[in-house]
């Protein structure tokens, strides 16, 4: 397929394979062998690039979805071969260097960072860089050079209209490769390549879908990217629901202040979701469909009482999320459907609401077990309505009808919990897996439940969640 896009200020067009990762486009084509590849699968952001201005993994990213953007990669930061970005040049001046693997990814982050919050804390730098890995420097200096960048950091600008494209239709654009990439701009042009492609995949943000291929765990013959699709994106609200678009990026989500304020147990949950680089690029549609038992989304929606509207050429339908996910990985969606929404029901009273995640490190960690909870509280402490939802602690999230009901009427004790948490482990299937084991699973589940009282009544003394893994080792 061809392409137009800019690439560090200079108008490019290519011949490319539609599903070529932009990594290798990038390095191996264009020999900016700058911008690395570490880990290949959105970990370690050595491939850091920007992306209109926004910071993008490039091996998760196709050739055809850098069409008509404006892309800086580490060789196009500088304002000139005889001066470095400032960035860089406080990088140099802070020793914040070592293999310099990492660097130009770290750099790229660092000057998108800065650039649109010049007065970080130190504490939200560390945040800002948690997806760049760095195995030799240590963080230390990493930080200092991002305190000490001395000038106004300016990105290079987004271009002032679209790179204009060669005058294809989506479909005749990209059946000329190895494996046809579509991109419809409206659902009129989905519905008609899905008509015509019928074992096409739907590629939304690439996170998952990506490195099921780059694995070799499915080959679809085809993929149509949602991206240009405008009507999948964005949040809105009505008297009784909040709508968000599935294509909505997690990041979009949790930068939306109605989400924060009034459903903080879904901010919560995508705040510890991948790094802020997979936030950005990953959607809230993607997290559903892939289905898996530790996406962080689901327990807050089941918890929520949400419902996901599917849509087709031949109409839309409503279904409440837990009807929705069948078992691992495997959806109510039928041939030809998309998720293209999911609505969440307003709250009519107060509650308390609260998302955790066990993982194997802070960040970036699947959950080996989470909660969300969503609770409804008089203002005497009495529980009046209780939704509460696991995940990873059964082949779907999970929630148990009998520790609800045992806690509605009580008042929210630490001796109201102790007196549930044999239910949780009774209403919970959790397996044993590489991650931990069975029990202490179990153990985790009821700890997670327990220090809800932190949230509800703050000066309880908690345990640690993770302190069961002592006994199970
Ligand atoms: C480094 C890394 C860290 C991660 N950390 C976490 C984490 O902490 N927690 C977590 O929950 N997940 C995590 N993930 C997984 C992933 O980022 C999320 O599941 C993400 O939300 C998937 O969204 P996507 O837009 O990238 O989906 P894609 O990869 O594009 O698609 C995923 C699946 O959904 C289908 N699909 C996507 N959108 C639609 C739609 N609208 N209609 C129908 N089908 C659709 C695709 O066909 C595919 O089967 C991580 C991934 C990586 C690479
Ligand atoms: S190579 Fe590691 S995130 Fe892309
Ligand atoms: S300097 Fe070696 S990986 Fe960061």
């Amino acid at each position: 397929m061809k392409i137009n896009f800019v690439l560090n200020g200079e108008e490019m067009q290519l011949d490319v394979a539609a599903d070529r990762r932009a990594v290798d486009l990038l390095r191996e084509d264009l020999c900016l062998t700058g911008t690395k590849e570490g880990c290949g699968t959105g970990e370690c952001g050595a491939c850091t690039i920007l992306v209109d201005g926004h910071t993008r993994l490039s091996c998760l990213m196709l050739a055809s979805q850098l069409a008509g953007a404006r892309i800086t990669t580490i060789e196009g930061l500088a304002p000139g071969p005889e001066k470095l970005h400032p960035v860089q040049q406080s990088f140099v001046e802070h020793g914040a260097v070592q293999c310099g693997f990492c660097t130009p990814g770290m750099v790229i982050t660092t000057a998108d960072f800065l650039a649109r919050k010049p007065h970080a804390s130190r504490t939200e730098m560390a945040e800002a860089i948690s997806g760049n890995l760095c195995r030799c420097t240590g963080y230390r200096k990493i930080l200092d050079a991002m305190e000490g960048v001395a000038e106004e950091v300016g990105l290079p600008e987004a271009p002032p209209q679209p790179v204009a494209q060669p005058d294809v239709s989506p479909i005749a654009e990209s059946v000329v490769t190895k494996r046809a990439v579509f991109s419809p701009k409206s659902l009129a042009e989905l519905w008609a390549i899905i008509s015509e492609h019928p074992q096409a995949r739907i590629l939304a943000g690439g996170t998952d879908l990506l490195i099921w291929i780059r694995n070799r765990r499915i080959d679809p013959p085809s993929l149509i990217s949602l991206t240009g699709i405008d009507a999948l994106r964005g949040i809105v609200e009505d008297s009784h629901w909040l709508r968000i678009g599935a294509g909505t990026s997690h990041a979009a989500i949790l930068g939306d202040p109605i989400v924060s304020v009034m459903f903080p147990v879904l901010a919560q949950a995508l705040k510890t979701l991948g790094s802020p680089h997979i936030r950005r690029m990953a959607t809230i549609g993607g997290n559903i469909v892939t289905g898996s038992p530790a996406g962080d989304t689901l327990p807050p929606l089941h918890a929520l009482g949400a419902e996901v509207e599917l849509s087709s050429v031949s109409g839309i339908r409503r279904l409440r999320i837990s009807d929705f996910i069948l078992a691992p990985g495997k959806t109510a969606l039928t041939p030809g459907e998309i998720l293209s929404a999911i609505f969440i029901p307003k709250m009519t009273g107060p509650t308390v609401q609260h998302f955790e995640k066990v993982g194997l490190r802070n960040a970036m960690a699947c959950a080996v077990a989470s909660i969300a909870a969503v609770i409804g509280v008089s203002a005497d402490g009495t529980i009046e309505s209780a939704r509460l939802a696991w995940g990873s602690v059964g082949p779907t999230v999970m929630r148990i009808p009998a520790v609800e009901t045992a806690l509605v009427g009580r008042t929210l004790t630490r001796k109201t919990i102790e007196n549930v948490i044999p239910l949780v482990a009774a209403g919970i299937s959790p397996l044993d897996d590489v991650r931990a084991s069975a029990d202490y699973r179990r153990l985790v589940a009821g700890n997670l439940l327990l220090r809800l009282l932190r949230f509800a009544v703050p000066s309880a003394e908690m345990p640690s969640a993770g302190t069961a893994m002592e006994k199970s080792l």
